[in-house]
C-alpha cells in the first residue's frame, strides 16, 4: 500500500510513523509535518529527530504553520513544552535531512504522480490537506483512500465536545470532510479500544537497541500522562488507523455523515456524526466504531520490537 503520511510529532505520531516503516505492507511516500501539537518549529524539530534516531527512510517536508482562519492552540498543556514527554533519555538534536519542498506541494505533486495509489492518512490538525485540496481540486479524487486520526462519537478531549485535531483547526476539517470522498475516520471512540501500558513499554525497551531505550521512555512518558490521571495505561490515537490499514478485519467501521461544528458556543469543533439510516444518501465518511485492540496493537508491537532491533 501507497502512502502520505501528515503528521504534527507527538509521540503517538511518532509510533504512528515507526509503525508505518516496520510494516512490510506499506510503501511511505513522504511525510508532511504540520502546525499542531506544539509550534511548527518544535514538532518539525521533533520529526527530523525521530527521523534520525531510527534512519527512517521517507522525505520529510515542512508544512503549515498556523491553522487556515482562528488562532493556533496546541497541546503542550498535557503533553509539555516539547509536545511529547519522556521519564528518561531524550531525543538528540539532529541535521536529519529536510527537504526544501514544501509538504503542502510534496503532497499534490506525490498524489498526481500516481493517481489512484496514494492512501493519505493524516494524524494531526487538517491544515495541510485542506490547503492541499484548495490549491489542487482535483486531489481528493486522484487517493485511493482518504483516512483521519481526529473527531469522536462520544465528545472531545480538547474540550467536552471537541477532539484535539479538530479543535486545533475546525475550518480545515470541514473542508476536508467536505472533499467529496469518504474520510475513514479514526475518532477517540475507537482509539481508547487500543491502550498500552508499562507492559507495552517493557517490550519495547526489550529490544535492546539504543533506539528502543529511547522510544521506550518516550513510550514511559506517554502512558504516564494517564498514570498522572489515576490510569494505568493510555489510550493509542495515531497508530490506530495504520493498524486498520495493514489489518481491517480487525475493525469495524459504518458509514454516515459526519459534519464539523464551525459555530457552537460550548461545541465548535465537534464532529457531529450522524450515522442513523436516513443519513446514509448524505454519507461523507467511515466510521470507525469497534477495534479489537489487544489483537491489533500486539501485531503493532511485534513489528516495532523487531524494527527496533534492527
Ligand atoms: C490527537 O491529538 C494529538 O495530541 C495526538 O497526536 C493525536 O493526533 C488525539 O486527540
Ligand atoms: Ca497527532
Amino acid at each position: 500500500m501507497d502512502l502520505w503520511f501528515d503528521t504534527d510529532p507527538g509521540f503517538d505520531d511518532w509510533m504512528a510513523w515507526l509503525l508505518i516503516e516496520a510494516c512490510p505492507d506499506f510503501r511511505l511516500h513522504g511525510v508532511s509535518v504540520v502546525a499542531g501539537n506544539a509550534p511548527l518549529p518544535r514538532v518539525l524539530e521533533n520529526a527530523r529527530r525521530i527521523k534520525t534516531l531510527h534512519g527512517l527512510a521517507a522525505p520529510l517536508h515542512a508544512g503549515c504553520d498556523r491553522p487556515l482562519a482562528q488562532a493556533q492552540v496546541t497541546a503542550q498543556n498535557v503533553l509539555g513544552a516539547h509536545g511529547m514527554a519522556t521519564t528518561g533519555r531524550h531525543l538528540v538534536a539532529d541535521e536529519a535531512a529536510l527537504m526544501p519542498q514544501h509538504g503542502v506541494q510534496a503532497m499534490i505533486d506525490c498524489i498526481r504522480a500516481h493517481p489512484g495509489q496514494i492512501t493519505l492518512l493524516a494524524v494531526g490538525p487538517l491544515t495541510n490537506v485542506a490547503t492541499a485540496f484548495a490549491l489542487a481540486p482535483d486531489l481528493p479524487a486522484l487517493l485511493k483512500d482518504l483516512v483521519i486520526m481526529g473527531g469522536s462519537t462520544v465528545g472531545g478531549n480538547a474540550t467536552a465536545a471537541a477532539e484535539f485535531n479538530i479543535h486545533a483547526d475546525p475550518e480545515a476539517a470541514a473542508r476536508v470532510f467536505a472533499c467529496g470522498r469518504s474520510v475513514a475516520m479514526f475518532g477517540l471512540n475507537v482509539c481508547r479500544q487500543v491502550v498500552v501500558d508499562a507492559s507495552h513499554v517493557a517490550r519495547a525497551r526489550g529490544a535492546g537497541s539504543n533506539a528502543s531505550l529511547v522510544f521506550s521512555d518516550y513510550l514511559d512518558g506517554y502512558v504516564d500522562i494517564a498514570r498522572q490521571r489515576g490510569r494505568p495505561f493510555q489510550s493509542v490515537y495515531d497508530p490506530t488507523p495504520v493498524m486498520w490499514l495493514a489489518r481491517p478485519e480487525l475493525f469495524e467501521l459504518q458509514p454516515g455523515r459526519v459534519d464539523i461544528e464551525l459555530a457552537g458556543q460550548h461545541t465548535r469543533g465537534m464532529t457531529v456524526c450522524d450515522l442513523r439510516g436516513p443519513a446514509l444518501p448524505r454519507a461523507n465518511a467511515r466510521v470507525a466504531l469497534k477495534a479489537q485492540g489487544e489483537e491489533a496493537l500486539d501485531w503493532a508491537m511485534t513489528l516495532i520490537e523487531a524494527r527496533l532491533k534492527a
